[in-house]
């Protein structure tokens, strides 16, 4: 299966080539040519599986023909959780849509210029990509002619609807025309989300590309700590002896990332913070410095990293464990993109663990528990709760994932060897500057 088999015209076909994609991902096989078919879709699928490029292919292969409808309006939306993840979806739609001279897209998010998005907007607009509350603003300023918009798509529907955008989504989606196309992305697809779909779609096909039982190409750690002195402990440890290139590292608050930033500064490690409370320069700037390889630690709240994609980051540490079971699906996703391999390490307390057990509960796994020679927990989380499903850990099919208590040469299972203990890549140091 090629690119062009799925219909997308040449002057994309060699952006993309550019791009150095060589075929489509499952999730791209199954949604462009519905999408390009004029279907609704409503699609999930794993992180970093390059669901991005299966809406704004099709959306682009559509814009290459001229629209009948007069007007300067976007003729496709697309609507996502946060900034950063609507700048770097406007990114993809650049790069993607670079052999096509007369694109045009805007990104309207908070925290950037009024005046420069109302410039932008004076001229017609191709792509238009959005939060939702700075559109709304736009929106109630009447800037906003969706009169001929042909497209509209829903980017980490589950996250938006997650952080009260609701309304706000009925309120945008009532301005656009009957006859648009809708496609959705969301980690889940009923509850709540299902019934959102089922008011703002049309016989939506479902694409559910299943992930892999084991957690694909992402190896998991559990490591129990006694207290927080013990988590910084393993962590200054994984730190130093995973030869990673870039890491993320995950806390609850947004105080706690700062702090951890701060103290992993102090200690050598080129590092910074990223969370909603920083102005949004500075975020754009952080998120820029970790793509050009400058920093080398990210800390982050869950927020702030939700969708993105740095293709570098090849470890991600959970040293607070996630508030919701889903999240850390979308922490560890920040490594492994594109089919690479990542490691993602997550830290619990001990006296944490039943808020383990929710995770695995959700994953429908285990995480398989390591130790650190020389700074094992002293306590042990109570045996039980879910034997039972142990014998999906590994999918039972032959995965390459090693069983058992997570011996993958990673060094957290007891035959630790010394030095790089991911067996991957050499050491590599990482410093300030
Ligand atoms: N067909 C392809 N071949 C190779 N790489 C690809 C292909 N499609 C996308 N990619 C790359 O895969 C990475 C992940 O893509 P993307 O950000 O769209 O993932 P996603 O599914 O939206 O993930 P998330 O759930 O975390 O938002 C990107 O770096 C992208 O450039
Ligand atoms: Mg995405």
């Amino acid at each position: 299966m090629t690119f062009s088999d799925l219909g997308i015209s040449p002057l994309i076909l060699r952006a993309i080539t550019d791009a150095g994609y060589t075929e489509p991902t499952a999730v791209q096989a199954e949604s462009i040519p519905a999408a390009l078919a004029g279907e609704d879709l409503l699609v999930s699928a794993q992180t970093g599986s390059g669901k991005t490029a299966a809406f704004l292919l099709p959306a682009l292969v559509k814009l290459t023909e001229r629209s009948s409808a007069s007007g300067k309006g976007p003729r496709v939306l697309v609507l996502t959780p946060t900034r950063e993840l609507a700048q770097q979806v406007e990114k993809n739609a650049t790069e993607y849509g670079t052999h096509l001279r007369w694109l045009r897209t805007v990104c309207l998010v908070g925290g950037a210029s009024f005046g420069y998005q109302v410039r932008a907007m004076s001229r017609p607009v191709d792509i238009m990509v959005a939060t939702p509350g700075r559109l709304m603003d736009h929106m109630r300023q009447g800037r906003v002619d969706f009169s001929r918009l042909e497209m509209l798509v829903l980017d980490e529907a589950d996250r938006m609807l997650d952080m009260g955008f609701i309304e706000d989504i009925e309120t945008i989606v009532r301005a656009t025309p009957e006859s648009r196309q809708t496609v959705m992305f969301s980690a889940t697809l009923d509850g709540v989300v299902g019934k959102l779909a089922e008011k703002l779609t049309r016989n939506a096909r479902r694409v559910e590309i299943a992930r892999a039982e084991s957690g694909g190409n992402i190896e998991e750690h559990l490591l129990y700590a006694d207290n927080q002195a013990h988590k910084d402990r393993l962590l200054d440890h994984v730190l130093r002896e995973a030869g990673f290139d870039q890491a993320v590292i995950f806390t609850a608050t947004k105080v706690g990332a700062e702090e951890l930033a701060d103290k992993l500064t102090d200690q050598g490690f080129s590092a910074a913070c990223l969370h909603g409370d920083m102005p949004q320069n500075w975020r754009n700037r952080t998120l820029n410095d970790l793509r050009r390889g400058r920093i080398k630690v990210l800390v982050a709240t869950d927020v702030a990293a939700r969708g993105i994609d740095v293709p570098t980051i090849d470890l991600v540490v959970n040293y607070d464990l996630p508030k919701q079971a889903e999240d850390y699906v979308h922490r560890i996703g920040r490594t492994g993109r594109a089919g690479r391999d990542g490691v993602a390490i997550t830290m619990s307390e001990t006296k944490e663990f039943h808020r383990v057990r929710r995770i695995e509960q959700y994953l429908k796994r285990k995480i398989t528990e390591g130790v650190v020679e020389g700074l094992e927990p002293t306590r042990r989380p109570p045996k039980g709760g879910n034997g039972n499903q142990r014998r999906n850990a590994n999918g039972g099919n032959g995965q390459r994932r090693p069983h058992g208590n997570g011996n993958g040469g990673s060094g957290y299972g007891g035959q630790r060897k010394p030095g790089n203990g991911y067996g991957k890549r050499a050491p590599r140091q990482q410093s300030a500057g």
